[in-house]
């Protein structure tokens, strides 16, 4: 069965149409990632699918049951981590969970066993009798997972679960949800690091501006690609580059910064000596050429076009590997 149906979903607020026709499935044991820049929808669809806003029209199905129409038979299949944490920060760790198993109706002994078992899972043990309002930003986003699967869901949806948090955090919190996956649960998270999508996702949705654009596994669409390679050039000054000149040669060029272009070609040797010609022609020196294999940033920017922001980032990934 499908873990989660969404069935031609939209959502206006106003006369800001968030998401437009949205479906998709994921399957049951899945570790599913939807993936967008800013103001994509991702939060709006996280909303809809565990019941805190209802979409304009369409449905969704957890598990098969219709999260308007059966909400409390829904609301027990999943967890819930937000994106602003959820926990309360005059309480403990340890009243936290209390509090959210008495919620869910979950017996006395087995609540205290299962919140020990999760601070423990999710490094918190130490800090069980800390006032949440002493946690760090890490820290606090490891309760708030912990709450959410206080009552043992088959499903964990997560809203950005690493953003803000420094390398060691998410990647902690990575494996956890890694483990949680292996032991069967479906694992459906919103991220705009293209790089968390590829590490932990079996398949990804690319949602840009209300609509779903691909639905695939990374490294298909990865494939997806037809350029073999992307072709970095860096010139000694600004320039302005005429599109028209390459567009023979390549299939797209991106403006990483002012002097910085970014080809998408299929055999670099067919632009060098184009490249070369045009900063002669220009009086241009260039400073250097780099051939690199794409990642699923040039798929994202194949679908959701260049994001200033995410070419930075994209720099920041190219060197680091
Ligand atoms: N409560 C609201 N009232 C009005 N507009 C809203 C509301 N919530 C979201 N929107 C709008 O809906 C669109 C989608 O927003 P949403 O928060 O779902 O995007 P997102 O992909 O989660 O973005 P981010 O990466 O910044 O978290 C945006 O244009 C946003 O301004
Ligand atoms: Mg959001």
């Amino acid at each position: 069965m499908d873990a989660v149906q969404i069935i031609d979903v939209v959502k206006h607020y106003g006369n800001v149409l968030a998401l437009d026709h949205v479906n998709l499935s994921v399957k049951e044991g899945e570790f599913f990632g939807l993936l967008g820049p800013n103001g994509a929808g991702k939060t709006t669809l996280i909303r809809i699918l565990t019941g805190l806003t209802a979409p304009t029209s369409g449905r969704t199905l957890i598990l098969g049951y219709d999260v308007l129409n059966e909400p409390v038979k829904a609301k027990k299949q999943f967890g819930l981590v937000p994106e602003i944490s959820n926990v309360y920060d005059d309480l403990t760790a340890w009243d936290n969970l209390m509090f959210m198993a008495k919620l869910y109706g979950i017996p006395e002994r087995e609540r205290e066993e299962r919140a020990m078992k999760l601070l423990e899972a999710l490094g918190l043990r130490e800090r069980v009798d800390s006032p949440v309002k002493q946690f760090s930003k890490g820290m606090r986003r490891r309760l708030a997972i912990a709450a959410a699967l206080i009552h043992e869901p088959r499903i964990l949806f997560l809203d950005e679960p690493t953003s803000g948090l420094d390398t060691q955090s998410s990647r902690f919190i990575r494996e956890v949800l890694r483990e949680l996956n292996r032991k069967g649960m479906t694992i459906f998270l919103t991220t705009h690091f293209i790089e968390e999508a590829d590490q932990l996702c079996k398949r990804v949705a690319i949602l840009d501006k209300g609509k779903i654009c691909v639905v695939d596994t990374p490294e298909n669409l990865k494939a997806s690609l037809q350029e073999k390679e992307a072709l970095e050039v860096i010139f000694n000054s600004p320039t302005s580059i005429d599109e028209e000149e390459f567009k023979k040669h390549c299939s797209g060029i991106v403006r990483l910064s002012e002097n910085k272009f970014r080809f998408y070609v299929s055999d670099s040797s067919s632009i060098l000596p184009l490249l070369v010609d045009f900063a002669k022609n220009k009086g241009l020196k260039i400073l250097s050429v780099n051939t690199l294999k794409p990642i699923l940033e040039d798929v994202f920017i194949k679908y959701t076009g260049i994001d200033p922001l995410m070419a930075e980032r994209m720099e920041q990934l190219r060197y680091k590997r």
